[in-house]
C-alpha cells in the first residue's frame, strides 16, 4: 500500500517508523486540510444561527453524522458524537446503569481498556449494583460466557478487538447470546472500526463506541452508536446547550436524539475531518485495510520470532497489534527500556501497561512492548524493528 507520501508527519519528520497506531493514528493531508478550510472558511456554531454560515456549518455537521452512519450501517440519528471514545462509554455506563434496580448485575472481561472498565466499576459500586469479570484464557480467548449469565445480568460491556494483545472477540455471535438473555451488549471499537468493515446491523449490538482519532481523523471526536429504541428511552447524560427544548422553571423538556445527549457547542471541525478520513477508508476499501493489517502482523510475527529472547503474547485471533517482552537470561528488560533504545532508531512503539492494568496482572507482568499496524507501514517498518530489538537486547546484555 503506498499511501506514505499522504501523511506530512513523515516528510516533518525523516526516517520516522510509526508503530503505534493504536494509541493514535497519523492523519493525512485530506484529513487536516478538511479542518484548515474549515476553519478558514465556515467556521461558525451550529443548530443556532439563521445566517449563510452558520447553516453551512451544521450541514456539514449533520453530512459528517450521515457519512459515519453509512459507513457503520445504521441510522444517523443513532449516532452520537462526543469528545472520545472514553465519553462515549462513560455515557453508556451513566445513563444505562441509572436505569438497573440495586442487585443488578454488569458483566466486563479482564482484557478491557480502563475506559470500559472503570466506569462500570466505580457506578456499579455507587449505585449498588453486581460488578462480574469474564476471565481471559491463556490463549487470550474469554472463558464461557453463558456459565457467567445469571437473571440478573443485565449489561454485557465488552472489547471487540484488546488493545493490548489484539486478541479479537467474536463480538457477533457474543451480541447473539446475550440478545437471547435480554442483556444490553455495549461494544468498545476502538481497535476495530478503525481496521475492518463494520456493519452494526449484522454485528447486532446495542451499543458500540469508538474515537475518530484513531481512524486517520482528528483528535476530539468520539462517536457512541445506540440502537433508536434504546436511545428513545435513555436518560441523558449531560445537560445543557443544544440538548435542550424547553427550559422552564420547575423542568426541561430535551431535544430528539442524538442531539439530547449532545450538550453545548460540538467539536465541528473534528465532524469535518471525519467526514474526510471516511471518504479516505473507503476510497482504499476497508476490506482491504484488513487485508494488508493481516499480511503485516503474518509477517511481523515471523521477524519478531527470529529476535532471541522475545516472548510474544499471541492470541488465537489476531488483529495488527502484536504485545511482547524481551528477556535476558529469563530476566525482563523493561519496555521502557526497549523502547528508548528504539526512540534512538526513531522507531516509535508503545511500552507500557496499555490501560489494561487488569490483563497486565494476569500476565504477571509490569507492561509489555507492543507494536501496531496501519495503512502507511510496510514490512520494511517491520525489518527495521526487528533489527533494532535485536540490538536493544544487546545493550541491555
Ligand atoms: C480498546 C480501547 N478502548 C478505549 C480507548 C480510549 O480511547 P480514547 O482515549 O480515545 O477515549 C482506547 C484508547 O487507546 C482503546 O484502545
Amino acid at each position: 500500500m503506498n499511501v506514505k507520501k499522504d501523511f506530512p508527519i513523515f516528510e516533518n519528520n525523516e526516517g520516522l517508523i510509526y508503530l503505534d497506531s493504536s494509541a493514535t493514528s497519523q492523519s493525512p493531508k485530506q484529513v487536516i486540510n478538511a479542518i484548515a478550510d474549515f476553519y478558514n472558511k465556515y467556521k461558525s456554531n451550529i443548530h443556532r444561527g439563521v445566517y449563510d454560515l452558520s447553516e453551512m456549518s451544521t450541514e456539514l455537521y449533520e453530512k459528517s453524522k450521515e457519512k459515519c452512519a453509512s459507513f457503520l450501517n445504521c441510522n444517523p440519528q443513532e449516532i452520537i458524537y462526543t469528545k472520545n471514545a472514553t465519553e462515549a462509554l462513560n455515557l453508556a455506563a451513566y445513563s444505562l446503569t441509572s436505569d438497573l434496580k440495586e442487585g443488578d448485575e454488569v458483566l466486563v472481561t479482564e482484557m478491557e481498556h480502563h475506559s470500559n472498565f472503570v466506569p462500570w466499576q466505580q457506578l456499579c459500586k455507587s449505585r449498588n449494583l453486581k460488578f462480574s469479570v469474564i476471565k481471559v484464557n491463556e490463549d487470550f480467548t474469554l472463558e464461557n460466557i453463558e456459565n457467567k449469565i445469571t437473571e440478573k445480568t443485565k449489561i454485557l460491556a465488552l472489547t471487540h478487538v484488546s488493545n493490548a494483545t489484539g486478541s479479537v472477540n467474536d463480538i457477533k455471535e457474543i451480541c447473539k447470546l446475550a440478545n437471547e438473555n435480554n442483556i444490553i451488549t455495549v461494544i468498545d471499537g476502538c481497535q476495530s472500526a478503525p481496521h475492518k468493515k463494520i456493519d452494526l446491523k449484522d454485528l447486532n449490538c446495542d451499543f458500540f463506541a469508538f474515537s475518530v482519532h484513531k481512524m486517520l481523523g482528528p483528535m476530539g471526536l468520539g462517536i457512541l452508536f445506540g440502537k433508536e429504541k434504546l436511545l428513545e428511552k435513555l436518560s441523558p447524560f449531560l445537560y445543557g446547550g443544544d440538548m435542550i427544548r424547553d427550559v422552564r422553571i420547575d423542568d426541561t423538556d430535551f431535544n430528539d436524539i442524538p442531539w439530547k445527549f449532545e450538550a453545548g457547542t460540538p467539536n465541528v471541525a473534528a465532524a469535518v475531518g471525519f467526514s474526510a478520513a471516511i471518504d479516505y477508508l473507503n476510497k482504499i476499501g476497508m476490506e482491504n485495510i484488513e487485508k494488508y493489517e493481516n499480511e503485516l502482523k503474518e509477517y511481523a510475527l515471523e521477524k519478531l520470532s527470529e529476535v532471541e529472547g522475545i516472548k510474544i503474547y499471541k492470541p488465537k485471533s489476531q488483529a495488527g497489534i502484536i504485545s511482547f517482552n524481551l528477556y535476558n537470561n529469563d530476566k525482563l528488560i523493561h519496555p521502557h527500556d526497549v523502547s528508548a533504545v528504539l526512540n534512538d532508531k526513531k522507531i516509535a512503539i508503545r511500552s507500557g501497561h496499555h490501560c489494561a492494568q487488569v490483563l497486565m496482572d494476569k500476565l504477571k507482568v509490569p507492561a509489555t512492548c507492543r507494536i501496531s499496524f496501519y495503512i502507511y507501514n510496510t514490512k520494511e517498518d517491520i525489518d527495521k524493528v526487528a533489527e533494532a530489538l535485536k540490538e536493544a537486547r544487546k545493550v541491555f546484555n
